[in-house]
């Protein structure tokens, strides 16, 4: 049984005393449920600050990016050797990246091997845009960002793929579970082609796309969904608390059935 994660991608939302502020308020109802990996992604300036903040806690720390070079004259960057020291993941190719900072496929599958090399597990964003899905090329796309984000990768071991639609992103239009199921499922198909039955079986793969409170369920119950990658909704304490506890108990029902 792959166990399911819910991470938030906090984005660039929070100054540092609101991200210790925001993790305070979550910590506590985080840490009272089980079964369910729960990971935070703050800004980069406020992971340090919240890694203090969450030590001692099951919740765990990732990042929204890192550049794919350990150390040199690349202002402003930051290194995956950094962010070892605080992070156990980090978000690598989200679709705002690819739009507004022109991120290619061949920086995503840099950035993927750079964050394998250290020992950081990578959460995986792919997904189609709108017109795109509505020329009905979902799959062939996802295909194209599998095979080049992945290029060189030998044994994907850590990675969870997050399967986000772009025009689900932020614009309250989330999936349905049974769409998200189905390209989900494809993708495992995918990942079991490109490497073995047994790693796409203990593959994680999560959906993102406006899930929030109320529709977190519908997403869960599926079998092939592994929990969610929450923008918008992981910025309200209760909000991401319910999404961690509605995943906790929808999977431990699923489990007594199975
Ligand atoms: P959203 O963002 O939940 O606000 O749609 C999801 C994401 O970008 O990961």
């Amino acid at each position: 049984m792959r166990v399911p994660m819910i991470a938030g991608n906090w984005k660039m939302n929070t100054t540092v005393s609101e991200a210790i502020e925001l993790v305070n308020e979550m910590r506590q109802g985080l840490d009272e449920i089980d079964g369910v990996d729960k990971v935070i992604c703050p800004p980069f300036i406020s992971l340090a600050a919240v890694y203090g903040a969450i030590k001692g806690s099951s919740v765990r720390l990732g990042a929204q990016n890192l550049y794919f070079e350990e150390k040199g004259a690349y202002t402003g960057e930051i290194s995956p050797l950094m962010l070892a020291d605080l992070c156990e993941f980090v978000i690598i190719g989200h679709s705002e990246r690819r739009q507004y900072f022109n991120e290619t496929g061949e920086m995503v599958n840099k950035k993927i091997l750079a964050a394998l090399r250290i020992g950081l597990k990578p959460i995986l964003c792919i997904g189609e845009r709108l017109e795109e899905n509505e020329a009905g090329r979902t799959e062939e796309i996802i295909t194209e960002q599998l095979r080049s984000s992945l290029a060189g990768v030998d044994y994907p071991g850590s990675l969870t793929i997050a399967y986000e639609p772009v025009w689900a992103i932020g614009t309250g239009k989330a999936a349905t579970g049974e769409q998200a199921n189905k390209t989900i499922g494809f993708i495992r198909g995918k990942i079991a082609k490109l490497y073995s039955d047994g790693i796409a079986q203990d593959m994680r793969i999560l959906y993102g796309g406006s899930v929030n409170a109320d529709n977190i369920a519908k997403f869960v119950q599926q079998p092939e969904i592994d929990g969610a990658l929450v923008g918008g909704a992981s910025l309200k304490a209760t909000d991401f608390v319910s999404i961690v506890k509605q995943t906790s108990q929808i999977r431990a029902n699923l489990s007594k059935e199975s």
